[in-house]
């Protein structure tokens, strides 16, 4: 096992009518800045549970954080935070909604072009108070230090981190997941297990417990995420999900393990360039960036065939093309596809997403190293 220092901050509040205990957990005397998506938090009732549990603040509104935020509206949201003196932002919603408050907590106190914490990897030296109330498991974001930030002028989705910008605090209430279109929760359990294997599927350094945690994981989301679709108004699976998605990208299950990402980092470009949701573009290459990276993830993958999926036998190969079969059949069965074609994308579109990556200089990615631009387009015309 690698060496590792590890501190979680986020204070996790998870539960039914959880949503009051804002009142207690944000600062008493801070003016603060609620922050949310497009509205589905006035439709399912979120958002008069938090405004009643902001009575006793000072508190403005700021709406419309698109999924996939963008940097133009997260700035005109960083400019409202400087000139009302804003001392806490509360971020209401999905991914997209913490990412956002993440990075307008360090833009709003940025000196210079915030830009440059996305594109230069310009440190953030201070940031904003936040804390959120989350209203779709997927990201992880909820209780981590990184925020996904997309550029619509020149179409890039790039990432920050900063131990500066974990939430304060996470309220986790699994009721208000009840109101998730079917697709985002499909999008969540393909999105949390993806996280699961970008820090497990790599290459065995001796730490069982990394890896049983993650296959506890692993196995969560294969049987809880079909009942979610089957039985959606089951409290229960709802919070499995939801609890799953946090442990599996709250820093846990990576200390001392390599670590892959580079299914994130050509997915990240995929919705940059088209638009898709972000779990879509990760269902399209891990089954064949698994495929493509199938000696050097052997046994891996071959401790996940057996443990995850309980494959038997002696056949390494069979183990590994069942495993890989499993894995998009599982994606398929969440009703999240599988191959670029599905989203009518061609051959030309695996030319502009690879140039991205050269663009953005993810040119070695993987835990080896030895994704190239060449290995990506492979991989990418493997999804067609
Ligand atoms: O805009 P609103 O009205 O809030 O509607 C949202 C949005 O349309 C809706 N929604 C959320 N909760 C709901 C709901 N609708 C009904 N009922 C509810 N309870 O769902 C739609 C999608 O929301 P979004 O926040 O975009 O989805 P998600 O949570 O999947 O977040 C995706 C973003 O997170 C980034 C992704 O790249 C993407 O930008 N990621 C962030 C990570 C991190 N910070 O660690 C890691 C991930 O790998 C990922 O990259
Ligand atoms: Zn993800």
């Amino acid at each position: 096992m690698f060496n590792f220092s590890f501190q979680n901050p986020t204070k996790i509040i998870f539960g039914k009518e959880q949503i009051a205990a804002l009142t207690n957990n944000i600062p008493p005397d801070s003016k603060v800045l609620l922050l949310y998506g497009a509205g589905s938090i006035k439709r399912n009732g979120v958002y008069q549970q938090v405004t009643a549990a902001l009575s006793d603040f000072t508190w403005l509104e700021f709406s419309g954080i698109e999924p996939n935020p963008s940097f133009e509206t997260l700035m005109q949201a960083a400019d409202l935070v400087r000139r009302e003196k804003i001392d806490f932002l509360l971020a209401v919603g999905g991914g997209s909604v913490i990412d956002g408050a993440k990075f307008i907590a360090a833009a709003a106190v940025f000196e210079g072009d915030a830009w440059q914490i996305l594109a230069e990897g310009a440190k953030v030296t201070s940031a904003i108070s936040l804390g959120c109330v989350l209203t779709l498991p997927a990201t992880g974001t909820e209780s981590n230090g990184n925020s996904v930030v997309t550029r619509y002028e020149t179409q890039q989705k790039l990432a920050f981190s900063s131990p500066l910008v974990y939430p304060k605090f996470a309220i986790l209430d699994p009721t208000v997941t009840f109101s998730l279109p079917v697709k985002q929760v499909a999008n969540g359990v393909v999105d949390a297990f993806i996280h699961v294997i970008e820090q497990y599927l790599t290459y065995p350094v001796n730490s069982p417990v990394q890896d049983r945690f993650a296959e506890g994981l692993l196995q969560t989301l294969i049987e809880q995420g079909p009942l979610a679709l089957s039985q959606p108004d089951d409290y229960d699976v709802r919070a499995n999900i939801m609890w799953a998605a946090t442990m599996a990208l709250n820093g846990l299950i990576g200390q001392g393990v390599p670590q892959d990402w580079s299914t994130h980092m050509i997915g990240h470009e995929l919705t940059a360039c088209y638009g898709l949701d972000h779990a879509q573009t990760l269902a399209i290459v891990l089954p064949a960036l698994l495929q493509q990276q199938r000696r050097q993830k052997r046994e891996k993958l071959l401790q996940y065939g057996r443990r995850v999926w309980q494959l038997q036998g002696t056949n390494e190969e069979h183990i590994i093309d069942q495993a890989i079969a499993n894995t998009k059949a599982f994606f398929q069965q969440m009703g999240v596809p599988t191959q670029l074609a599905d989203y009518d994308l061609s051959a030309a579109a695996i030319d502009t997403v690879v140039a991205k990556l050269v663009q953005h200089k993810m040119v070695k990615l993987g835990e080896h190293g030895d994704i190239t631009p060449d290995v990506a387009q492979q991989i990418l015309q493997q999804a067609m």
